[in-house]
């Protein structure tokens, strides 16, 4: 059989470049996408196997474009990894004009999710052992009040990815949730919370891809789902006195 096909979308740096760097590792062949030419050359130049499209994933005509391509070269899709995220920093009672900063995010961090699934639903069909990840977040389960928006649309995405666990799970496509706790990308860059290296959650994905995990959250983010579910109110607490005290650790 040949290898499995992956894509992964804003894999270009940050944590998406390290998912691809692990799962080139476990034998997967990888399709990158981003909006950024130079970024993609990069990857390119550090990962010579990898497949790159230039694609912004909340333009609907692009995911198009971007799954012709995968249609053509590969004829499946084995994983997807919706990776592409935006967290627009600011307080929401200081800034002057918000409309445009909240579309720009949920279009991003929600829509382009649900778009990308969809739009690349015949691939996964062909493929024998299909799964979808959504990167989601601890925001999803208290607010980050410097990223209301944001938080909001992981929580709207962290419905989702349960939603379609269920419809999908007939047709034999598994839905996963990621959570990473802070990881020291260009997205925290300026926050000086404890980070972790984005291969740590490569490697946390990879090795829960293989022991079909639907959830799988790395870090500090193991307590959150358990705690967001048994004691509600205890999570609310510690994640706020963690804010107040300056570190926040989503
Ligand atoms: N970093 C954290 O602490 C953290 C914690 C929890 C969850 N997450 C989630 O993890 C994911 C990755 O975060 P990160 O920290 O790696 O972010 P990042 O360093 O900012 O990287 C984001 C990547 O997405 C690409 N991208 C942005 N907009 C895009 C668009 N419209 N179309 C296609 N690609 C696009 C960017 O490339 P171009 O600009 O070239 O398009 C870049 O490669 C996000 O979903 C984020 O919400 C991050």
């Amino acid at each position: 059989m040949s290898a499995p096909v992956a894509l992964v979308t804003g894999g270009a740096s940050g944590i998406g470049f390290a998912i691809v760097r692990a799962l080139v590792d476990d034998g997967y062949r990888v399709v990158v996408c981003g909006r950024s030419d130079d970024r993609l050359r990069h990857a390119r130049a550090l990962v010579p196997s990898l497949d790159t499209v230039r694609c912004d994933v909340t333009d609907e005509l692009e995911v198009g474009a971007l799954m012709g391509h995968v249609a053509a070269r590969y004829g499946r899709l084995d994983l997807l990894v919706n990776n592409a995220g935006l967290q627009d920093n600011y307080r929401f009672a200081e800034v002057a004009a918000i409309a445009d900063r909240a579309r720009s995010e949920i279009e991003l961090d929600l829509v382009a999710p649900v778009v990308v699934t969809h739009a690349a639903l015949p691939l996964l069909r062909q493929s024998t052992n299909a799964r979808v990840v959504m990167v989601g977040s601890g925001t999803a389960w208290v607010p980050k009040p410097d990223a209301l928006v944001y938080s909001a649309s992981k929580a709207a995405l962290r419905s989702v990815t349960t939603g379609l666990r269920w419809e999908l799970a007939p047709e034999g496509i598994g839905v996963v949730e990621l959570v990473p706790p802070v990881v020291d990308t260009a997205m925290t860059a300026g926050r000086d919370d404890d980070k972790v290296a984005p291969e740590l959650v490569a490697d946390a994905l990879v090795s829960g891809l293989r022991r079909d995990r639907e959830r799988i959250a790395v870090g500090t983010m193991r307590w959150v789902p358990i705690l967001g579910r048994l004691a509600p109110g205890v999570l609310e607490r510690t994640l706020r006195a963690g804010v107040d005290a300056g570190r926040d650790v989503r």
